[in-house]
């Protein structure tokens, strides 16, 4: 939580008015502090599939994987999603998407942080993902780009391997040293 010293909230002004400092800080907190990331529910899946169609992204599977979603919301509303195909030791990273509206806070690199730390957690080390326009963007978060041939074979069931996900999508890695 962003901590708002008491001075520039007008403490101690002649007329407890706020400060061009305490501005700055109030409109960070009301900008920045209210996205919430958590784990999806049920009840978010519609929502997920809105936001995946607006960006373009495929939408197969998300009823098989949605427990694995991470969500970022703006008050009622969902504004990112992230989520993952789990199996034992290898995850398809897919479904990254922040609303236009709310681009270039930093949302989207909390979601793929929780994602892998909650993937961790499960005892996963290797992360892959498909990309056609993010590849520089994952490639910030330590994934490197790879032949599809190089893939887990715990991946290779996977709709978005199979077909949704455009031919012309670069394969990404990311192996996480124990
Ligand atoms: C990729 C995406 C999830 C990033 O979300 P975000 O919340 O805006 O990301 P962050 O705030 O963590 O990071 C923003 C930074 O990443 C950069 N960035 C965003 N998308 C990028 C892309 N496709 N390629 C390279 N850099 C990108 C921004 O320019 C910004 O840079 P800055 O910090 O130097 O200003 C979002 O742009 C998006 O939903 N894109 C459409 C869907 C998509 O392509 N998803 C990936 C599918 S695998």
């Amino acid at each position: 939580m962003t901590v708002i010293p008491r001075r520039a909230l007008g403490a101690g002004q002649p007329n407890g008015s706020v400060t061009p400092a305490g501005l700055v800080a109030i409109l960070a907190v009301m900008s920045d502090g209210e996205i919430i990331i958590s784990g999806a529910s049920a009840a978010d899946i519609p929502v997920i599939k809105q936001l995946l169609v607006a960006n373009d992204l495929p939408t197969d599977g998300i009823d098989d994987h949605w427990r694995t979603f991470i969500v970022a919301r703006d008050g009622d509303d969902l504004v990112g999603c992230g989520g993952a195909e789990a199996h034992k030791f290898a995850a398809l990273i897919r479904s990254v998407a922040v609303a236009g509206s709310h681009r270039s806070r930093g949302i989207g690199r909390r979601i793929v942080r929780q994602l892998l730390d909650r993937l961790a957690s499960r005892g996963i080390r290797e992360f892959y993902l498909l990309t056609t326009t993010a590849q520089p963007y994952f490639a910030k978060r330590g994934f490197k780009p790879i032949d599809r041939d190089e893939i887990h074979p715990q991946l290779l069931g996977s709709a978005e391997l199979r077909g949704a996900c455009p031919d012309s999508a670069v394969c990404m890695r990311l192996v996480m040293l124990v």
